[in-house]
C-alpha cells in the first residue's frame, strides 16, 4: 500500500485550517509540513506557531520535514507543536545519530532525509534506527519542481537495505510526484508519497488525491 502525505506548502495559507480539513476528508494518510529556514534551503516557509494552530483541525499524523540547519535545537518545540513524524536532513546535522535518538526519546517517529546528491550508502548504518527514510526526488526548497530521474535507483537501494535491516521502514519520496510517476516510485519500493502541487494545483483536492491513489494500480 502507498500512503499519501500531501504537502501543505502548496496550500492556500490564508485558509489553512479549511485546507487541512479538506485533506482529512479526502483520504490523506499524513499531513506533510515543510519547514524551511532560509539557510539549509534558500526559501523560508512556516514554523512552530502555524503548526500549533492547525493541530486541532485533524487527527492525521503530522509529517514534519525540517529543512533547517542543526535541527536538534528545535526538536522539543516541534514535538510540543504537534509533530508525529520528524524528518531531519543528513546534510544538516553533524550528530545525526544523536538527533534521531533524541526524536525517538519523545516517543515520536524519527526520519532521515537525503538530498538528491547524497548517496544512500551514507545512511546504511542508520536504517535499523529510523522509522522512515525520505528520498528527496527534487532539490529541497520549493514546490512544483521536476522529478529527478536518477533518484529512482536510490529508492531501490533503500528498499534493499530495508529488507535486510528494517522490514517496517517507511520509505517516503518527496518532490515532483504526480499521477504520471507515482506508479514508478511505488514499484521502486517507496510506500509514502508526498505531493504538493499535484494535490493543490486547481483546488480540486479530493479528485487529485483519488487520481494519485488510483494511478498506482
Ligand atoms: C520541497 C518540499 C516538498 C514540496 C513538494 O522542498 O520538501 O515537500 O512541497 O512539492 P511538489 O509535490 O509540488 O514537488
Ligand atoms: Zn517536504
Amino acid at each position: 500500500m502507498m500512503k499519501l502525505s500531501p504537502s501543505i506548502l502548496s496550500a492556500d495559507f490564508s485558509k489553512l485550517g479549511e485546507e487541512i480539513k479538506a485533506l482529512d476528508k479526502s483520504g490523506a494518510d499524513f499531513i506533510h509540513i515543510d519547514v524551511m529556514d532560509g539557510m539549509f534551503v534558500p526559501n523560508i516557509s512556516l514554523g512552530l506557531p502555524v503548526i500549533k494552530s492547525i493541530r486541532p483541525y485533524t487527527n492525521l499524523p503530522f509529517d514534519v520535514h525540517l529543512m533547517i540547519e542543526e535541527p536538534s535545537r528545535y526538536i522539543e518545540e516541534f514535538v510540543n507543536a504537534g509533530a508525529d513524524i520528524i524528518t531531519v536532513h543528513y546534510e544538516a546535522d553533524k550528530h545525526i545519530d544523536r538527533t534521531l535518538n533524541y526524536i525517538k526519546s519523545f516517543g515520536k517517529k524519527a526520519a532521515i532525509a537525503l538530498n538528491p546528491g547524497t548517496p544512500v550508502c551514507n545512511i546504511k548504518d542508520l536504517i535499523g534506527l529510523v522509522d522512515m527514510v525520505v528520498i528527496m526526488t527534487v532539490n529541497p526548497g520549493y514546490g512544483g519542481q521536476k522529478f529527478i530521474d536518477y533518484t529512482l535507483d536510490k529508492i531501490k537501494e533503500v528498499k534493499e537495505l530495508s529488507k535486510e535491516f528494517n522490514k517496517d521502514l517507511l520509505i517516503e519520496v518527496d518532490g515532483g510526484i504526480a499521477s504520471n510517476n507515482i506508479k514508478k516510485v511505488f514499484e521502486a519500493g517507496s510506500n509514502v508519497a508526498v505531493a504538493g502541487s499535484a494535490v493543490f494545483k486547481d483546488g480540486k483536492i479530493e479528485e487529485n488525491i483519488k487520481l494519485l491513489k488510483g494511478s498506482i494500480g
